[in-house]
């Protein structure tokens, strides 16, 4: 483990940091999901659609859907949370699925379901993504198992060496220091860049609940005029949809004492017919590519098949409109794939 970070570095600490094995219980405690148990879905209290945030009535006649995005709405239970907090800071989970794509940003990818059980039945369960769905305002299914659970971490000022301290607080989360002062300009240095998704939906829930000694740390977005809309998290276990496809958007940086921990996870509408623009652009620097293309020629050609299925006799023209738009999707999922001597 030390030769695989390298550079382990001491954090300031206003609190002794909890070493006690006992806390943290092995992954194959933990019990299976139920939905039960493990979900509080709530309908969202409102959304902002696509039409808020000003998106012209061309781009608005062509989706699935119009939820830009959701407010916030209760998703997973605490004990959800516990679990799937569990199962993100395994020691396998960290050194084979750990990116840093700055010096204070952890990202964990393709945990589900090799790290992952009970984070792949939370998300796959028919409960939730009927809850997801709902909240969507569309059907929805996941895009591929490497999108599940994906997670971003917010390590302190000091960097990397953190995630082996948060390591320690999966089910007794201790303050960590976030930042050096609360004042910083959260625009200027987000932990997730200015970006669209690669893919049209992502479901994204706080592991981390927001303490007094905390500022910041919402999901911010641009409408077409340029201004920006906030969108925080009221506690763990509270979810947002996005359809970060087609919204740029920014994931601010937390300010103070605390926790940023979030889990996305990326959805298409389950519909094959309808109009997907997935890509790989964001996803490719930070994931194994081998697993990533395998994955992604599965997902394309599966809904390649279900669209063959669904075609019925059609007029000329409506048939050869049919197999340019195919030609294009075979076209972007080859494009895709790109290979790096
Ligand atoms: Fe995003």
């Amino acid at each position: 483990m030390t030769a695989f970070y390298s550079t382990p570095v001491p954090i300031a600490y206003d609190y002794m940091p909890l070493h006690d094995p006992e806390v943290i219980s092995p992954p194959s405690s933990l019990s299976a999901f139920n939905p039960d148990q493990h979900l509080c879905f709530q309908q969202p209290t409102a959304t902002h659609t696509l039409d808020d945030l000003q998106f012209p009535t061309s781009v608005t006649s062509q989706t699935t859907s119009q939820v830009g995005i959701t407010e916030p709405f209760p998703l997973f239970t605490s004990s959800a949370v516990k679990a799937l907090r569990r199962e993100i800071f395994q020691p396998e989970v960290l050194k084979e699925c750990a990116w840093y794509p700055n010096p204070e940003t952890c990202q964990l990818r393709g945990m589900a379901p090799k790290y992952g059980k009970f984070m792949y039945d939370a998300w796959t369960h028919p409960s939730t993504l009927s809850a997801i769905s709902a909240a969507a305002g569309c059907d929805l299914e996941v895009i591929m198992d490497y999108e599940i659970g994906h997670t971003n971490i917010q390590m302190g000022p000091e960097g990397r060496g953190d995630i082996f301290n948060i390591t320690l607080l999966a089910d007794n989360p201790i303050p960590l220091k976030l930042s050096n002062s609360m004042e910083e300009d959260d625009l200027a240095k987000p932990i997730v860049h200015w970006h669209h998704d690669s893919y049209p939906f992502v479901c994204v829930v706080s592991l981390s609940a927001p303490l007094e000694s905390q500022k910041g740390g919402e999901t911010a977005l641009k409408r077409q005029d340029g201004s920006i809309l906030k969108v925080g998290s009221p506690g763990e276990g509270w979810a947002v949809i996005l359809q970060g496809g087609l919204i740029e958007h920014v994931a601010l940086r937390a300010f103070g004492y605390g926790e940023r921990i979030t889990m996305v996870t990326s959805f298409r509408p389950k519909d094959a017919r309808v109009y997907d623009n997935s890509v790989l652009t964001t996803v490719r620097p930070i994931s194994k590519l081998a697993e990533l293309y395998e994955q992604w020629f599965r997902y394309r050609s599966e809904v390649l098949k279900k669209r063959c299925e669904q075609t019925k006799g059609k007029e000329v023209l409506e048939m050869k409109r049919w197999c340019e738009e195919q030609i294009m999707w075979l076209k972007r999922t080859m494009d895709e794939m790109v290979v790096y001597e």
